[in-house]
Order: structure tokens, then sequence, then C-alpha cells
């Protein structure tokens, strides 16, 4: 018998002229849970859809073995035949569809006849969303009546009703509220005692650290180790990612927030299925010129509510009245707001960020095309250099700006859409979830970007859930619960302990 349930030796893949992947070695031992840690474009995602199918054999170089046996898969479905199951990075998902006919897509439970069982699949769907402690799921309505997080809980039961041996999660937790996170980790230490194997990957070092026996570090396509999860510290993982010690996982604030410039006034937000129901329940708050505004609060607090009504993008009724340097602006759609001088990186970059059909340059540039345009023609070299100096801002990793946005890996995609927003110029500029999906060293740049604008006197809206983000880069918190503010902190001495309790208590 083997030793490895899996082995890929000497991967290479190619993209065009990129080299995703550059001779990868890995081994995976039955029962183990793996951490594949790397940075955004490090090739994670690449090699686990190498693996699983997604990437046919003969699309790619070198040998898998899988318990001891050469893999040459061709399909995905040839992969799961064999117990291999993927649950990808972006969602998968078709929105339209019910939550029952996602989970059994090309897996259908059928009649003797042919037809579909819709009964025993909906009562095998409620059962495997009960599995993972999913109570308050219709299984009979579309899956977009659901949020993200329900989605990805979605995605996983879809998962699980495979039968997995070997199951690779590549970044299940990005949009996980912080209990939903646990159920996950309880989920995968259950599977692990059931003798399944798992793939994890995240940006999420703690998880990692919480669930991992192994850990596979990889840089630019290359493998760099394998080492026991009781030989690592999380500061051993990130320097194994990155190549390079980082002492520091925030730079130095050194800016000193000036007057106030921006105030936003009752804004009140209506559940747009239930207008009598407020999401967002009479909020008011003002931002200093160079100020970095924090909004902290648990999932579901109405922190999305209240950014996106500022930004004139929230899809229900709202109320809001917003004053840019003590003048009323018209902030009733994202268009005027641009106009007016904000700014707004949403939280869900798939749906609201990206534009999947265009380049990573048309995607930059968007917002702003009217900039390049003379007697109706684009200046495409102005425009070229406008989105080269961006990448070279952000140190955004593509091999052209003329590849589709979605060959980024995610990390990049979020910095492109930052990107796209910054090249309005805004003077406030409000950021949903800005770290996402980012690597720690990616996370340092991004927060580097925020100090710096906020020195040039930028006023930052950030909201996170993460706390220790939320502390670590903030010059003031607003705590959201309910709908409603429920603390204003500046950010001296302030705890996780005085952010959580405010987000609690009425
Ligand atoms: N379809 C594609 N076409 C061209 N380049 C691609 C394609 N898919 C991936 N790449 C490139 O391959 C490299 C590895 O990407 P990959 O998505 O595997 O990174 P990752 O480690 O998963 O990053 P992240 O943490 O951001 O998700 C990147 O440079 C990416 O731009
Ligand atoms: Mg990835």
């Amino acid at each position: 018998m083997n030793e490895y349930l899996l082995e890929m030796r000497g991967i290479v893949k190619q993209f065009g002229g990129v080299r995703a992947l550059d001779g990868i070695d890995i081994k995976v031992r039955a029962g183990e849970c793996v951490g594949l840690c790397g940075e955004n474009g490090a090739g994670k995602s690449t090699l686990m859809k190498v693996l699983s199918g997604v990437y046919p054999h003969g699309t790619y170089d070198g040998d898998i073995l899988w318990q001891g046996e050469p893999l040459r898969a061709t399909s995905i479905r040839e992969t799961e035949a064999a117990g291999i199951v993927i649950i990808h990075q972006e969602l998968m998902l078709v929105p339209e569809l019910s939550v029952t006919e996602n989970l059994f897509l090309g897996n259908e439970i059928r009649l003797p006849g042919g037809r579909m069982d819709y009964d025993a699949m909906n009562r095998r769907a409620v059962e495997l969303l009960a599995e993972l402690n999913i109570n308050d799921v219709n299984v009979v309505l579309p899956v977009k009546q659901y949020g993200g997080g329900h989605q990805q809980l979605i995605e996983i039961a879809k998962a699980l009703n495979k039968n997995a041996r070997l199951l690779i999660l590549d970044e299940p937790s990005s949009s996980l509220t912080s209990s939903e996170i646990a159920i996950l980790l309880d989920i995968i230490r259950s599977l692990k005692a059931k003798g399944v194997t798992c793939i994890y990957i995240s940006h999420k070092l703690d998880e990692i650290e919480a669930i991992c026996d192994t850990i596979v570090t990889i840089r630019d396509g290359r493998h760099i180790a394998t080492t026991p999860m009781r030989d690592m510290s999380v500061e051993r993982i990130i320097a194994q990612m990155v190549g390079r010690e980082m002492n520091q996982l925030y730079p130095q604030r050194q800016h000193t927030p000036g007057n106030i410039v921006f105030e936003a006034r009752h804004v009140t937000c209506r559940d747009p299925d239930n207008p009598r129901r407020k999401r967002v329940d009479d909020v008011s708050f003002t931002l200093r010129r160079g100020e970095i505004l924090g909004i902290a609060g648990l999932v579901g607090a109405g922190r999305t509510e209240l950014v996106s009504a500022v930004f004139g993008a929230y899809e229900g009724p709202f109320e809001a009245e917003v004053l840019l340097e003590g003048r009323p602006i018209d902030t009733s759609s994202p268009l005027k707001s641009i106009r007016a001088g904000l700014a707004m990186v949403p939280e869900d970059r798939k749906h609201h960020g990206i534009v999947p059909d265009l380049s990573v340059g048309q995607n930059m540039t968007l917002a702003v095309l009217h900039q390049f345009a003379h007697a109706s023609r684009i200046d495409g070299e102005a425009e070229l250099r406008t989105v080269n100096e961006e990448i070279a801002r952000l140190k955004l990793k593509t091999a052209s700006p003329f590849l589709p946005i979605t060959s980024l890996s995610g990390g990049n995609q979020q910095k492109a859409v930052l990107a796209k927003m910054l090249l309005t110029r805004p003077k406030i500029l409000i950021l949903d979830e800005p770290t996402r999906g980012v690597d720690v060293g990616a996370k340092f740049e991004i927060y580097q970007l925020m100090l710096d604008l906020a020195r040039q006197g930028m006023a930052i809206v950030m909201v996170s859930s993460e706390l220790q983000e939320v502390l670590g880069i903030s010059d003031r918190v607003l705590v959201i619960g309910e709908g409603r503010l429920r603390g204003d902190f500046v950010n001296d001495n302030l705890t996780q302990e005085t952010l959580l309790t405010a987000a609690i208590t009425h």
C-alpha cells in the first residue's frame, strides 16, 4: 500500500507565455489536512485545477499519482468518480436554480423511467444542510435568495453530497461570518475523523493553524517546503510564502486627520422585500480630511447597506443626506456619487466589481474612459500608459493588461477593482472588505496605499470584518449593530473586546 494518497510530480502549467506552475512536486498522506499556502498568484488555484481535471490531462506537464496509480483525467467528472472533489474559490452555483437543484446538479436522483425524483432530492438536501447546521434555508427557493455566506455553505453541502476521499477547499471562508467559519472548521474535523483527506487554501492563516496537519508553501509556481504544522508558526508560514521575514503586518500610521470634509446624515435603508423593516436606522457620521474610518460590526449588522446607501448603490428604498466640504451633494446613484467625488470598492467583487468579459486594462479604465476620449476616439496610448502606471503602483501581478480579468488570481482581481476606483481621483474612498482574499504581503501594500492616500488628504471609509485590521489601520472606528450606530471610538488603545462588546450590546 502506497504511503501517499496523492503525489503530484513536476507539474508545469503554462498559459500562453505565463508559466503559472513551474515544476511543482507535492505529496499528501491519506487522512491528513494539508494547508496550501502562497501569495496571490503563486499558483494555488491553478495546481488544484490541474488536480481536479478542470485542466485536463495533456494541457499540463508532469504526473499525478492517485492511490499509487497514474491519474490522467480529462474532466471533473472523472476526478469526482475517483473521489476528488473541489470547491472553487469563485462560487459556481446557478443563481436561478433552487438550492436542491444546485446541490444535485449533474448528480440528480431519478425515478425509474428517468424523471427527476424531486421529493427524494429535497429530503436529502434538507438532511445535507442540517449536517452543516443550516436550518434556515428553504431548499426549493432559488439560490440567489441567499447571501454569500449561505451560498458558500450550500456549495460545501454540494461537495459533501459527492462522497469525497479528497476534498479541496479553495478559500472557502472568505465570505463566511466567524460563526460560520467555526461550523466549517468543525465539519472539516469531522470529515477528517471519517478518514477524508483535505487540501485547504486560505489567506486566513489562523484557520490554517487551527486545522491543518501539514503546510505546503508555494511561491511563483514552485514548491518551497512541506512542513508539519507542529514545527510551524504563522510567522514561519508567512516567511516561506513571501520569501522574507515580515515582522510587521501593519505600516506605521503617521498622518493626522484634518477638518471635517464629509458628512452622512440620517441614513436609513429599508429591506427591499419588506419596506417596514429597517436594515439601517438613522445612522449619521462624519469624516475628516486624511482620516481612515473603520466600520466594524457583526456580519448582517448593516455595514454594507450603510456605505452602499451613502454611495447610492443600495438596492432597496433608502434615505441619506450627504455633504461634501459643507455642501449637499447628490449621491442618489453610483454615477452621480463618482461625479461628486466619491468612490466605492464593493464587497462582492464578482457581481459588482469586475466585468468578466473585459481585459484587465479595460476594467481599470471603465469609470474614467471619458478622460481618454478625444473627438469621439479613445486615445489608446494614453489609456495604456495610465493602466501600466496603476499596475506598477499597486504591484498588480499580470503578464499583460490585455489578458481577461478573469485570468488574474483572486487577490489581483481585487487590486484591479481598487485601481479602477482610484483612477476616478476621489476625495472620499469607501472600501468594503478591501483585503478579502488578499495575501499578507499584498494586504500590507494595500494598507500602505491607504495610508499614503490619507496622508495626501483623501478620507477613507473601510468596512471590515477583521477586527485586527480595523484596529491596525483606522484612526477612528464606528461600530454598527442591528442597523444602528452603537459606538464611535478614537483608535487609541482600543481593543477588540471594546468593539465586540459595543457590537452586541444594545
Ligand atoms: N486562465 C489563465 N490565463 C492566463 N493566466 C492565468 C490563468 N489562470 C491563472 N493564470 C495566472 O497564473 C498564476 C497563478 O494563478 P492562481 O489563480 O493559481 O493563483 P493563486 O495562488 O490561486 O492566487 P490567489 O491567492 O490570489 O487566489 C497567476 O499569475 C495568474 O494570473
Ligand atoms: Mg486562488
